[in-house]
């Protein structure tokens, strides 16, 4: 422990010694995996990158490993004896993973499951701000038929919104102005779940702020925009994400100040003061008012997908030595810096997504990878030589450039180029700042 604790210190550097060869293990599968993988690959501090079960993006850059299971996962942790491990999806977080990887000595990028819960349960996330006078929409618990239609009338004179308290890969939530799809949301929600929340309608602009943080510290990285909805002009059913951008107009340094102050502040003292420290990225889903304030919608305790792709580009300084620091609640004596470079990210979506897709369909025709045009692979694997598709959100094309705009050409000058019968994607990634 004391030779790992000196090599950290923070993993010395250019004029002198050790830049440390960290191992690491990405868990999980998507396009905000293989957007860490490439980070952590352009990282002096790393010289082994392991993905389980990773998709045909990362197997370029790192060791896929065919497990998705926590007890498979800690096990492959343990028989590579990696430094450390990076937690993409919420889901193993919440099942444990960070707290068994502690057990066997082993740091990890991603919190334990008692804290995982501000994802894991609505409830549980506002009962936190409510305790630390986080600003967010007022709410009431429902767990009885009866008391639906009066609760409908409360919160009338705005579209309801109607959350699930449970893990529901993004299905959890529904925001309608229709008294009766309400009244059908809850009282499923209350048979299947015991309760659901009802909540106020807050109106503005959302903005994704992730914040990564340990007991040491916090670094907020660039906001971004995220784009939920299936179609253009924000139409359709909601996606886990088609396309994002960063940094956000939205989010102005008058905003991140009442950002910092009301709600990364008192959630960093909340979160290091714990037992285990907060260590990881607090994800904060965030509506913009009118006036400029900000309100917490929602807490994920993880990067967002897709904004993980163009916010870890954003990140001119060596990515595994944050996330390592972070692992170790080292994060105070690690240096971030920032490019001053727009990103955009727009996503292809397989035919029929978010509704069920087929896979195995064939990917033609993808560009090569440059320095400010690259592909991340989401739902993607190799099938008897071949890149096929294996998932809903298959690929995401990222542009890099000196403007917002120039980062969209690039991006869609790649996205028009892929060939994937079937499949669609958003013209509009950014058009709120352009
Ligand atoms: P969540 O999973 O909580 O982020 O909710 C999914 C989406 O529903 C958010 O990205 C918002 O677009 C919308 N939403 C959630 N809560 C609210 C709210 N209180 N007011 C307005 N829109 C909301
Ligand atoms: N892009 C939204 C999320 O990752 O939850």
């Amino acid at each position: 422990m004391e030779e790992k604790s000196f090599r950290w210190t923070y993993l010395l550097g250019s004029d002198g010694t050790n830049m440390a060869g960290l191992s690491v293990l990405v868990v999980g599968g998507g396009g905000r995996e293989h957007a860490i993988c490439i980070g952590l690959s352009q990282s002096e501090s790393v010289s082994e990158i392991h993905c389980a079960p990773g998709n045909a993006g990362t197997s370029k850059i790192a060791t896929n490993h065919n497990f998705s299971e926590v007890a498979d996962l800690i096990h492959l942790a343990f028989q590579l004896d990696v430094d450390f491990v990076v937690a993409g999806p919420e889901a193993p977080l919440c099942e444990g993973l960070s707290d068994l990887l502690a057990k066997m000595d082993i740091p990890c990028f991603g919190p334990v499951a008692s804290l995982a819960r501000l994802e894991g349960s609505k409830l549980h996330a506002k009962q936190v701000m409510e305790a630390n006078n986080v600003p967010t929409a007022k709410f009431h618990v429902l767990s009885k038929d009866s008391d639906i239609d009066a609760a409908l009338d409360d919160f009338s004179g705005n579209p309801w919104v109607i959350k699930r308290d449970v893990l529901a890969g993004g299905k959890g939530v529904v925001v309608t102005e229709d008294r009766s799809e309400a009244e059908e949301f809850i009282k499923q929600s209350i048979s299947t779940d015991g309760s659901v929340l009802l909540e106020d309608f807050l109106p503005g602009e959302e903005a994704s702020m992730l914040v990564v943080m340990d007991g040491s510290g916090y670094v907020c990285l660039p906001a971004s925009q995220d784009h939920k909805r299936e179609f253009e002009g924000d139409k359709g059913r909601n996606t886990g994400g088609m396309g994002a951008y960063a940094p956000a107009p939205v989010y102005t340094q008058s905003v991140h100040e009442k950002t910092v102050e009301r709600i990364v502040e008192p959630m960093h003292n909340y979160l290091s003061s714990r037992k285990v420290p907060y260590r990881g990225v607090l994800y904060c889903g965030l509506m913009i008012d009118n006036k400029g304030d900000p309100y917490v919608v929602e807490f994920n305790v993880r990067f967002g997908d897709p904004e993980c792709q163009i916010t870890l580009p954003l990140i001119k300084s060596d990515l595994g030595k944050m996330l390592h620091a972070a692992a170790n609640d080292q994060l105070e004596s690690v240096n971030v810096e920032f490019s001053d470079k727009h990103a955009v990210t727009v996503v292809l979506a397989a035919e029929n997504y978010p509704g069920a897709v087929e896979k195995g369909r064939q990917i033609h025709n993808i560009p090569q990878d440059s320095d400010d045009g690259w592909v991340n692979h989401a739902g993607t694997k190799i099938s008897e030589g071949v890149l096929v598709s294996n998932g809903g959100r298959v690929l995401s094309c990222t542009g890099l450039g000196d403007s917002l705009q120039e980062a969209a050409n690039i991006a869609y000058s790649i996205i028009d180029k892929i060939e994937l019968s079937g499949s669609h994607y958003r013209r509009d990634i950014g058009h709120k700042a352009l």
